[in-house]
């Protein structure tokens, strides 16, 4: 053992680094391809809004400047919109920031958390990270088994996580499932309800998990504008949630987690309805495309109802490398907990017709 590895705390033993995908030119030159599309960590393929990239210009101009560390104009306006206080509204760099912070406010060594699995790596990680121990819980039918989540809640369970829709199957739960569920779930927990892909979702039994927050249940409501608007190299994001929980993930949040541009940006995003509505129409569109191709010869999880579709494959991982060598990154779902399985993210016309191309192209993986 090196001197470095025994100042580790053993709570990080069991971690693997996170492995970001290889940049899209550097598999250009790799594999000597033209054009690659990445259709693997579920961004809008769109850019930012125009009121955004605006914004950007003009924060260019100060960045010499420290960002406003309590984030004031950014919380109003999401509190005015959301009809929220503003002591509820919490920011935090990306929604992966406020998962991280929620962890590190609450979770102590011993204590648990509860979520469903295939489901988003940083609930797991996060609670590792900090000598807590997570209870994954698998899907039934690639959706959250809510039942079975709250027979894993235990007395030292802090926090269950219910990704709505769900990372990587793209699913969701149904509206009686959930209110049956905060009927259900014990006082001492704080639920997680993740809307990362929120605005994406046209489902109209889905529901805005804010108004379990405001009929008093004690949950957090995750949201980001790394998805459809288009911000996700910014890393901006924010919880809704009770004002004593936002105080608490403010005591762990770095003093200027969310950057000056990053604010700005996604400030000038709110409110442009038509964008957004484009947006969700252009991605249902991209989703029934990609959901064809891959039915055509695999199983697909649905409905999906989110900018991102997942199938089941055999094994993910060769499926990967084969669509990579064809110019197409999609993900390998290994770290979600699926190696059977891939995720493809809706991207533009083109890229998903590109996609098309390359998985017709795999006679050896049928
Ligand atoms: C379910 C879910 N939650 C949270 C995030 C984190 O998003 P960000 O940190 O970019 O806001 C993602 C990103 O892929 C996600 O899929």
């Amino acid at each position: 053992m090196t001197d470095a590895q025994r100042l580790v705390r053993p709570a990080l033993d069991e971690l693997v680094p996170y492995e970001p995908g290889k940049p899209i030119e550097e598999v250009q030159r790799e594999l000597g391809l033209e054009r690659v599309v990445k259709l693997a960590s579920n961004e809008g393929p769109h850019g930012p809004f125009p009121a955004a990239l605006a914004a950007l210009e003009r924060t260019a101009r100060q960045l010499n400047r420290y960002p406003d560390g309590g984030a004031y104009r950014l919380r109003t306006a999401l509190a005015e919109r959301l009809g929220v206080a503003f002591e509820q509204v919490a920011p935090g760099a990306g929604a992966d920031g406020v998962v991280d912070c929620a962890a590190q406010a609450l979770l102590d060594p011993g204590d648990e958390i509860v979520c469903g699995w295939p489901s988003f790596p940083s609930y797991v990680i996060d609670a590792r990270k900090l000598g807590a121990v997570p209870r994954t819980v698998p899907l039934r039918d690639h959706r959250y088994d809510l039942e079975a989540m709250l027979a894993a809640v235990g007395p030292r369970t802090k926090i269950v996580y219910v990704c709505y829709p769900n990372n990587p199957t793209g699913t969701m739960n149904s509206r009686t499932e959930l209110e049956a569920y905060f009927e259900e779930v014990p006082e001492h927990v704080l639920t997680v309800v993740d809307q990362a892909y929120f605005e994406y979702v046209a489902d109209p039994d889905y529901t805005d998990a804010v108004e379990w927050l405001k009929a008093g249940c004690r949950v957090l409501v995750l949201r980001t504008f790394s998805k459809i608007y288009g911000l996700a190299g910014l890393r901006v994001g924010y919880g809704i949630g009770p004002a004593d929980l936002v105080t608490a993930l403010g005591k762990v949040r770095r003093a200027f987690d969310v950057s000056s541009p990053a604010q700005e940006a996604a400030l000038a995003s709110l409110g442009d309805d038509e964008e957004l509505a484009r947006r969700r129409a252009l991605n249902e569109e991209g989703r029934s495309v990609i959901e064809a191709v891959l039915r055509d010869r695999h199983e697909v999880a649905g409905p999906a109802v989110a900018n991102f579709v997942y199938a089941e494959v055999g094994d993910g991982g060769a499926v990967f490398d084969a669509l990579l060598r064809r110019g197409v990154i999609v993900r390998p779902l290994g770290a979600f907990g699926a190696p059977s399985a891939i995720r493809v993210t809706v991207g533009t016309p083109e890229e998903n017709a590109v996609f098309a191309e390359a998985l017709a192209g795999l006679s050896l993986v049928r």
